[in-house]
């Protein structure tokens, strides 16, 4: 009888950790599925829809009061990273420079919001602030759409439209993987950094890898990385997509963690 007796809670302390293991497993999938861009993976999360779950919307606002092109607006909003920039909701607090965009719904007609994401808004040659990037190139017609209207629906907050979190305690190179999709590093440069974005109108007609001997060769010190990142890169009018400004935008801890991951590529 003594070793049955033993067994009990040891049984009983597995299925704890299976059962834990199962919802961890099943939160990364849903947190990885809200990135539904192009490049990236989506998994999808096998959860009855609009199960209460920790960390979603912060609002009140549920699946089903949601309609789909605002939902979709909404995911999009966060995997392009607009969220960064003009703050989680556009509710702004980011830099001065990003104005909020919470009540610009009343302000902007489709057509003005939709020229203003295509061709960006206040990029200069030299810039020495951030400006909005030209997205014309990067986002799809319909996720344009989406992001209208949810920006016209007020920035609702939507259940499960949260960036990605950033593992902290693992090293700069973990977190700066995560961070690169974050702040939407990924739509622009690929997984990996292996490029191959289209930007039709410039002259190398693709947004340039992050990976690979030339750009090793061309960035060869943390400093050079660093800089083009802080200021970005006017490489032409709109609709050619140049390298945001992030001076301001990103805090420095973020991206030494973005320099260090990148450093890990091919
Ligand atoms: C790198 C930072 C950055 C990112 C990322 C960014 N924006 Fe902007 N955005 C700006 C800045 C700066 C302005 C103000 C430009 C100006 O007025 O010169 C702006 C302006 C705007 C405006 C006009 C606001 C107004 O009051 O006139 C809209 C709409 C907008 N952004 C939407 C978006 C959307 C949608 C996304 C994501 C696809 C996005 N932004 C991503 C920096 C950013
Ligand atoms: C809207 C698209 C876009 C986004 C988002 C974007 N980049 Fe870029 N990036 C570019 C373009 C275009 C260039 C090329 C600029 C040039 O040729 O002067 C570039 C250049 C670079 C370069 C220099 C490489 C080279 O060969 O010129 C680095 C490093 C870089 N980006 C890092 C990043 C990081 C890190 C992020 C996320 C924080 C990021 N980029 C987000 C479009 C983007």
């Amino acid at each position: 009888m003594e070793p049955r007796d033993s067994l009990g809670p040891i049984l009983a302390f597995l299925v704890v950790v299976l059962v834990a293991a199962g919802v961890a497993v099943g939160w990364a999938a849903g947190t990885y599925g809200n990135h539904s861009s192009a490049t990236t993976v989506v998994v999808t999360r096998a959860a009855p829809s609009g199960g209460a779950r920790a960390g979603a919307g912060t609002g009140a606002a549920t699946a089903s009061n949601v309609a789909p092109a605002v939902a979709a607006g909404a995911h999009t909003f966060v995997s392009f990273a607009c969220g960064q920039c003009h703050g989680l909701d556009g509710r702004g607090g980011v830099s001065p420079d990003v104005p909020a965009l919470r009540n610009v719904a009343s302000n902007l007609t489709v057509a003005q919001l939709t020229h203003i994401i295509d061709h960006g808004l206040g990029e200069s040659a030299n810039p020495t602030k951030p400006y909005m990037p030209v997205w014309g190139a990067v986002i799809s017609k319909t996720q344009v759409a989406d992001l209208v209207a949810y920006i016209r629906a007020g920035l609702p907050a939507v259940p499960d439209a949260t960036p990605v979190p950033v593992p902290q305690g693992q090293g700069a190179a973990v977190a700066g993987a995560a961070l690169y999709v974050r702040y939407g590093c990924i739509n622009c440069h690929g997984p990996n950094g292996l490029g191959g974005v289209p930007n039709p109108l410039s002259a190398d007609k693709t947004i340039p890898p992050l990976s690979g001997q030339d750009f090793r060769h061309q960035f060869n010190t943390d400093a050079k990385i660093l800089a083009v990142v802080r200021s970005g890169s006017v490489i032409g009018r709109a609709p050619i997509v140049s390298m945001p400004h992030w001076g301001g935008i990103i805090p420095g801890g973020d991206l030494t963690a973005l320099v260090a991951y990148l450093k890990t590529l091919k």
